[in-house]
């Protein structure tokens, strides 16, 4: 899912002053983000009413602490995961495995809640130390209470410390990342 924006955002370096020439720029700067390796997750987050919980798509994820252990994800303001993230003040990663593609492509709007058959969107989840998600077919998961959330404008970065992990599926099991898909997100 590739963010388009009617003007390129600043700064530009010298020599990039006309229109034309910043949105060249913002072509290539697209690219060379686009060109960023990363894995691709489902993130579980819950609020305070047990219906209040979902899964969503992401793949800005990384772990940023070796002591404390901590884990961060960017999640776009304006997410219903976003909301739940700061309610539930916790959240939760699921590591896919490689055949998980289409999983992925159902998971980028609120999902839907059934609580009596513990699926969302048809897919089954467990509740862990957290209370969030966890995908049954996810390969391993990351369960983290809220340690820190910095404002990067349109997104949050939020910084979880892991308060539980899991293997679901043998460690060796290939996971998904972002070029097994054609699909991309940011730049
Ligand atoms: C391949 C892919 C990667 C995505 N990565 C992110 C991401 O890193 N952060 C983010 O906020 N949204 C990301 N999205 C968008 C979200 O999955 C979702 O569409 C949107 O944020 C709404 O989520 P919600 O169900 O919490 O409202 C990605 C979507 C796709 C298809």
């Amino acid at each position: 899912m590739a963010t388009k924006r009617e003007h390129p955002v600043g700064p530009f370096p010298p020599g990039v002053e006309t229109d034309d020439e910043q949105v060249e720029y913002d072509k290539t700067r697209r690219r060379v983000l686009w060109a960023m390796p990363s894995g691709l997750y489902l993130v579980g987050s819950r609020g305070s009413s047990p219906e209040r919980m979902n899964l969503m798509t992401l793949n800005w994820a990384s772990q940023v602490s070796f002591e404390p252990k901590l884990v961060g994800v960017g999640v776009e303001k304006s997410a219903f995961t976003h909301e739940l993230i700061l309610e539930g003040a916790s959240f939760s990663l699921n590591i896919l495995d490689r055949d998980a593609r289409a999983v992925v492509r159902k998971f980028v709007k609120p999902a839907s809640v059934d609580l009596a058959a513990s699926t969302l969107n048809g897919f089954e989840f467990t509740t862990g130390v957290t209370g969030c998600p966890l995908l049954a077919q996810a390969v391993a998961h990351v369960d983290c209470r809220l340690w820190e959330a910095l404002d990067c404008g349109g997104h949050t970065w939020f910084v979880g410390e892991v308060a539980d992990v899991g293997f679901r599926k043998p460690e060796d099991t290939p996971v998904l990342r972002m070029e097994d898909t054609r699909m991309s997100y940011g730049g």
